[in-house]
């Protein structure tokens, strides 16, 4: 299921290493310039951005997306450091304003250069969520800014009362 993060593990490690590794040649991988079928372009959305559905999005965007792409969707997640990923910062709104739906489906689903398709490791609902979450990622920060503010995290009070025996 998530054999992908093996290949990340060993591509951080090579790299820590400081070896020189020889650039990776996945042999299934769409060419940098593959373009979108014209079926997959004209597509339209057919998932909601609802709070349910963003949320579980922003999920998987954590474990499979993230550590290219950043927390906020800048592009400067760890991997794509390790790599040297030449990646587009969608904080600000031009970034993806280009793309249809239906394109970002399809390359969140296929993969484009360097990017690794995420295939149907999630079910296709979830997939077309990932393109709400992507796009919602701009309007939060903008183009201006440099430190878009973070969602606060839900504390965990629960774990910091001292139990009640020790009085
Ligand atoms: C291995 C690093 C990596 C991972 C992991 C990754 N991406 Fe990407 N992604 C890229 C790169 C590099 C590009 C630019 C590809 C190009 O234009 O050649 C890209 C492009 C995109 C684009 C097209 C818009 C753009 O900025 O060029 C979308 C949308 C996207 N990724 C979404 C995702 C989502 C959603 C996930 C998680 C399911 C994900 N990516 C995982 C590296 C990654």
């Amino acid at each position: 299921m998530r054999h992908i993060f093996t290949v990340f593990a060993a591509l951080a490690l090579a790299g820590f290493a400081g070896s020189r590794i020889p650039q990776a040649k996945p042999q299934e991988a769409p060419p940098a310039d593959a373009k979108v079928p014209s079926e997959y372009s004209s597509k339209s959305n057919p998932v909601k951005p609802t709070p349910a559905g963003l949320e579980e999005a922003r999920r998987i965007y954590g474990y499979d997306c993230e550590m290219c792409h950043g927390k906020d969707g800048r592009g400067k997640g760890d991997l794509a450091g390790d790599m040297k990923l030449d990646m587009h910062d969608w904080r600000n709104p031009a970034a993806l304003e280009k793309y249809s739906d239906g394109e970002l489906f399809y390359i969140i689903t296929k993969g484009k250069g360097k990017m690794v398709p995420e295939g149907d490791r999630v079910k296709e609902e979830v997939r077309w969520q990932l393109v709400n979450y992507v796009r919602s990622l701009a309007k939060k920060g903008g183009a201006e800014a440099t430190k878009p503010k973070e969602e606060a995290p839900k504390p965990a009070e629960d774990a910091a009362k001292p139990p009640a025996a020790l009085r």
